[in-house]
């Protein structure tokens, strides 16, 4: 990946940017139809291979068990939230993706992480065949879910569930194993949660549709250079290999090709997925249609419902109910496939070799967008 100026220089960028400050430059494709047999969507991100390169946000009104279940047979993964009122509800969502999943992914917080890992553990020894893990069938995948994760806690809690599972996991099963930390955003925060023992690293601080966290706390990055500085602290080092999912402020098809160009290997999806068929809650109509909630998890609706008590981070906003999640990928999906030829790649390790990013005007974005002047 590379920045080209408009004499066709490369440069590296002196600001930092957000997905609407660039665009990728078409080059010439071997590839005549995003059809074509050879163009490849997979991605490795850690040691969890997936299909496609998007994974459903581990919110409260995005991902329980029947997102997870089918993102997951879409070639997507959903990581359940950690917000359940009731641990047995949590049960019965984990109990359902080992029943019909091949990636068993959760979250925990600072709190009772000991005690949710071990009821997860002991749900699986239950309902598998063998139960040291030796056979075990699916990839186990725990987020460490933290706003800030470049926090002392958070890496000696890393460290900790680290050290945890490495008590547990044969070796056999170890590379069926990741743990994910997030969020962060800058190259400092991967490298100490890295060498915590995280696998992957969830990238973005305030970039999504319901964060007010950058109007809050007056700090975050731009998404676009979040990714492209953890990607490059971490591309000399040992940890070159560790996974990087870029969370948050995904409007679009066009950023999902650009976070990968960038760096990210997937994308972690919130508002895209809200009032879709499979997210948890309830829907309710008016006049107008039919809508469900989606809500930040530090928003003062959802604060308020926990009895929570802190400056709200975070809103809620009702979203016109979408259907089937399976529509939504499509369009996607489409969209990342012609992505790929339009940058003349065949997968995702050919995009990042080729791609070139050219910082744009604010008119150039106005261009980008529809903008037909006769429209009825
Ligand atoms: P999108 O843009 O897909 O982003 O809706 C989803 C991501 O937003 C993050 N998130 C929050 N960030 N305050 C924040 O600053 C919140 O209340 C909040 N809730 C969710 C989270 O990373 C999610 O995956």
């Amino acid at each position: 990946m590379k920045f080209v100026k408009a004499n066709g220089e490369s440069y590296t960028p002196d600001r930092f940017l957000s997905f609407n400050d660039v665009l990728l430059r078409p080059q010439r494709s071997r590839f005549n139809s995003r059809k074509d047999k050879d163009i490849k969507t997979c991605t490795k991100i850690g040691n969890t291979s997936l299909r496609i390169p998007i994974i459903s946000a581990n919110m409260d009104t995005i991902t329980g068990s029947q997102m997870a279940i089918e993102i997951g047979n879409l070639g997507g993964l959903g990581i359940l939230h950690r917000f359940y009122p009731e641990r047995s509800k949590m049960s019965y969502d984990i109990q359902n993706l080992i029943t019909y999943q091949k990636h068993i992914a959760f979250s925990v917080g600072y709190h009772n992480y000991h005690e949710i890992i071990d009821s997860v553990l002991s749900t699986i020894r239950l309902q598998s065949f063998d139960r040291s893990f030796k056979l075990w069938k699916s990839n186990l995948i725990i987020c460490l879910d933290v706003a800030h994760s470049h926090m002392d806690k958070a890496i000696e809690v890393i460290s900790d569930i680290k050290q945890k599972m490495n008590g547990i996991l044969t070796e056999e099963n170890r590379s069926k194993f990741d743990l994910i930390a997030g969020n962060i955003s800058t190259g400092d925060a991967a490298f100490d949660l890295v060498e915590a023992g995280a696998t992957i690293l969830k990238v973005g601080i305030g970039s999504g549709s319901v964060c007010s966290t950058r109007i809050v706390t007056g700090h975050g990055s731009p998404q676009l250079s979040a990714i492209m500085e953890v990607k490059e602290a971490l591309r000399h080092s040992p940890y070159s290999n560790v996974g990087i999912i870029s969370d948050g402020g995904i409007k679009n098809s066009g950023d999902i090709v650009k976070a990968i160009a960038a760096g990210a290997d997937a994308v972690m999806i919130g508002n895209l997925f809200a009032g879709c068929d499979e997210t948890p809650g309830d829907s309710f109509s008016n006049e107008n249609g039919t809508y469900k909630i989606y809500r930040g998890q530090a928003s003062r609706g959802f604060m308020n419902e926990f009895n929570k008590e802190a400056a709200p981070e975070g809103e809620t906003i009702v979203i016109k109910c979408k259907g089937p999640v399976a529509n939504v990928i499509k369009d996607l999906e489409g969209g990342i496939r012609s992505g790929l030829t339009y940058s003349g790649a065949g997968d995702f390790t050919e995009l990042r070799e080729k791609a070139e990013f050219t910082e744009i005007s604010h008119h150039g974005w106005i261009e980008s967008t529809p903008h037909a002047l006769n429209s009825i």
